[in-house]
C-alpha cells in the first residue's frame, strides 16, 4: 500500500465553501476509490495524508496537484506501508481545522492523531496543528 504526504498552500481566494466543497468530494472519490487519509486545513496551508492501492493514490494525487484551489504543493514522504495507518476512519478526509482564528486545532489535531500508530506521522500531524496555533493572530 503506498502512503503520500505533501502540504501546500490555499489560493487567496479560497471560501470556507470552497474548502467544505473539497471535503465533500474527497470523501466521495476517496471512499469509492478505496482511500483513507486525513486532511487538515489550517486557514492557509493544507496538510493531507493518502493511503491506499498505488494507482488510484497516485491517480487521486496527480488531480491534487493540477487544482488550482491551492498551490506550492510539496510533497513531504511517498512509503509503502504494510497496514493502513489512517484505516481508523471509516472514511477518506477529515477535518477542517478551524478556518478563522486559532481555534482549538491543536487539541482537534491531537484527537485525531491518536489512533495514528506510526509515530513520525503523529508527530508531523502535530507539530503542523502547533506551529499554527504559535502563530500572531
Ligand atoms: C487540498 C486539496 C485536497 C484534495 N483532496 C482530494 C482527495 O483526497 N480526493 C479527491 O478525490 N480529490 C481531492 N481534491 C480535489 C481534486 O483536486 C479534484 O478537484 C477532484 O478529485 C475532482 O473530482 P470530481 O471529478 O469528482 O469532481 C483535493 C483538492 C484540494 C485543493
Amino acid at each position: 500500500m503506498l502512503q503520500l504526504t505533501y502540504i501546500s498552500t490555499a489560493a487567496p481566494s479560497l471560501s470556507i465553501y470552497d474548502a467544505e466543497m473539497i471535503l465533500e468530494t474527497s470523501r466521495r472519490n476517496n471512499s469509492h476509490a478505496g482511500l483513507t487519509g486525513l486532511l487538515v486545513f489550517d486557514g492557509t496551508r493544507f496538510l493531507q495524508a493518502l493511503e491506499g492501492d498505488q494507482i488510484p493514490v497516485e491517480d487521486t494525487y496527480l488531480r491534487i496537484c493540477a487544482d488550482t484551489r491551492h498551490r506550492a504543493v510539496v510533497e513531504l514522504s511517498r512509503r509503502s506501508v504494510n497496514a493502513r495507518q489512517f484505516g481508523g476512519w471509516a472514511m477518506a478526509s477529515q477535518v477542517i481545522g478551524p478556518i478563522i482564528g486559532k481555534g482549538d486545532i491543536v487539541g482537534t489535531v491531537d484527537a485525531l492523531t491518536e489512533t495514528i500508530p506510526e509515530p513520525n506521522t503523529r508527530a508531523l500531524f502535530r507539530s503542523f496543528a502547533r506551529l499554527r496555533a504559535a502563530w500572531p493572530d
